[in-house]
């Protein structure tokens, strides 16, 4: 991202672009953005190529790893799937796995900064671009507040701090809305975790994994997994309506808890867990050999998150009987169940620490995003502006974190999480769907890595994610529709007429009749 000479993302001369395609169609030449990557290298060679798979995985695990293996681990195996929690994260797993097949292709042939919004900008058109990037900030915001209450419930939970205003009893959740602001603030003013500072939190997170399953084998209680997959039966009343998931709403079916039905809900739920890897897909300008690197990066950090997520989860059911898993610090809370007290207050205080940085990084990806769309003329410049002192977006910075501590304020981590997994497998859909798009359009294009398999690997990924979309709630369904709707109004309302396309390709007419 160029940020250098410009106070306006409208103003930046590096940017030229070409459009193919018409109207909402209209999509930028991939040559043109690679072009734009180069300059933006010879204006910045320190910051360059500088990045391998092993750092990239790095990056991936530390975004990766938080609130979805720390908290919603113990929410969704007592409320969905007992101890197939296992099998639920290994489903996702598995789903995150075939859109990172499906990222890694499109991440090494076109290896910018905008990752999936500029994907779908050079493949499909402006109007699905501009859908994905309001579907980031959807995943970035919400996102970060889920982490953002996950630290409050740690933090209470190490320190016996009072209920009623930190973790998931709260009314007003103080503790989520208190890091939120202080985290937001370093973001707008540009401070930035030293890469040691980044490196240690990743290893701590890490280390809290392996610690859970090293020191956890030997607590384990055989009729605590037992049985595995406890019997479905009929949900609860609050269960019905809106809160069922959708394809038992479009089907019919009584609700259940628990069986099969639960199993995959609570996979639907915990994909929140698997959301961010893409955003290493973002580092492809800053990558030493993208085509070598990228795909290793991605699918590095998600088979050893998954296997990291599958240890823990069966270690966590084991030691604990899963109706009497904490909501609110599950982890830590087992060690306490087990006796080993000293171990469950380390492993809080080491999840605050790793939980902090995870909001960091979103905020700071979210103030990118900002900046990439005013840049293109589907914000007002006005709203991604450079802040002369700071040199970050600090205007859309302040404002999402604003909106960031409204939510984490008021809406429980569990139906944050459904909007943050709608809003993620939604994403994926239309990446794999961009990879046989382009196939097809741009056969000849340079690809360093190819997805394999294809058709069939985004044939099942795009399936797939719809499939566990299906297994949400319709609340959660008709929110992401609402948020959609409002990304479509202003899309129509501002970026369809101001987007550097569009005025571009007036300029270019208005000189052709002048021609004439
Ligand atoms: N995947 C990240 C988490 O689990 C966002 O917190």
């Amino acid at each position: 991202m160029s940020t250098t000479g410009s106070e306006t993302p409208g103003s930046d001369e590096l940017n030229p672009m070409t459009d193919t395609g018409s109207g909402v169609l209209r999509t930028k030449d991939i040559e043109t953005v690679l072009s734009q990557a180069d300059d933006e290298d010879d204006a910045h060679p320190g910051l360059r190529k500088r990045l391998k798979a092993r750092d990239l995985m790095g990056f991936g695990v530390g975004i990766v790893i938080g609130t979805g293996i720390f908290t919603l681990t113990g929410v969704e195996a007592k409320n969905h799937a007992g101890p197939a929690i296992v099998v639920s994260f290994a489903i996702a797993g598995v789903v995150s796995m075939l859109a990172a097949l499906c990222y890694a292709e499109l991440a090494a042939a076109v290896p910018t900064a905008g990752s999936s919004y500029t994907y779908a900008y050079t493949t499909i058109g402006e109007l699905v671009a501009w859908v994905i990037a309001w579907d980031l900030i959807l995943e970035f915001a919400l996102g970060s507040a889920v982490v953002a209450r996950g630290w409050s419930g740690y933090l209470q939970d190490s320190l016996g701090l009072p209920t009623s205003v930190f973790g998931e009893d709260s009314v007003v959740n103080v503790g989520a809305v208190l890091i939120v602001v202080v985290l937001g603030a370093v973001a707008a003013v540009g401070v930035r975790e030293s890469a040691w500072v980044t490196n240690a939190l990743v290893v701590v997170k890490v280390a809290v994994c392996l610690f859970v399953i090293v020191a956890g084998v030997f607590f384990l209680k055989a009729a605590n997994l037992a049985p595995f997959l406890p019997a479905g039966r009929p949900a609860e009343d609050d269960v019905s309506g809106l809160k069922q998931p959708l394809w038992e709403a479009v089907s019919g079916v009584q609700p259940t808890a628990f069986g099969i039905g639960g199993v995959l809900i609570a996979a639907a739920v915990v994909f929140f867990a698997y959301s961010g890897f893409e955003a290493v897909a973002n580092l492809g300008e800053e990558t030493e050999d993208p085509a070598r690197d990228m795909p290793r990066g991605l699918i590095g950090t998600l088979a050893l998150c998954t296997l990291l997520y599958l240890g823990v989860c069966f270690v966590l059911t084991g030691m604990v009987d899963y109706r009497d898993l904490s909501e609110g610090a599950p982890i830590s809370d087992a060690f306490h169940q087990v006796g080993l007290g000293w171990a469950g207050f380390l492993i809080g205080l080491a999840a605050v620490a790793g939980l902090s940085s995870v909001i960091l990084v979103e905020i700071v990806a979210l103030g990118r995003i900002g900046y990439a769309l005013a840049r293109d003329g589907l914000l007002p410049p006005a709203v991604g502006a450079i802040h002369p002192t700071y040199r970050t977006p600090f205007r859309f910075t302040v404002g999402i974190t604003a909106l960031i501590a409204v939510f984490a304020a008021f809406i429980p981590l569990a139906t944050l999480a459904e909007m943050v997994s709608i809003g993620t497998l939604f994403a994926f859909f239309v990446v794999a769907i961009a990879v046989l798009v382009l196939r097809r359009t741009k056969p000849d294009m340079e690809r360093p890595f190819r997805t394999p398999l294809v058709p069939l690997v985004p044939l099942l990924a795009a399936a797939s994610c719809v499939g566990l979309m299906t297994f949400l709630a319709v609340e959660t369904w008709l929110r992401f529709l609402v948020w959609l709707l409002v990304g479509l109004l202003i899309y129509f309302g501002y970026g369809r007429t101001h987007s550097r396309l569009a005025v571009d390709r007036a300029a270019d007419r208005a000189v052709d009749r002048a021609d004439v």
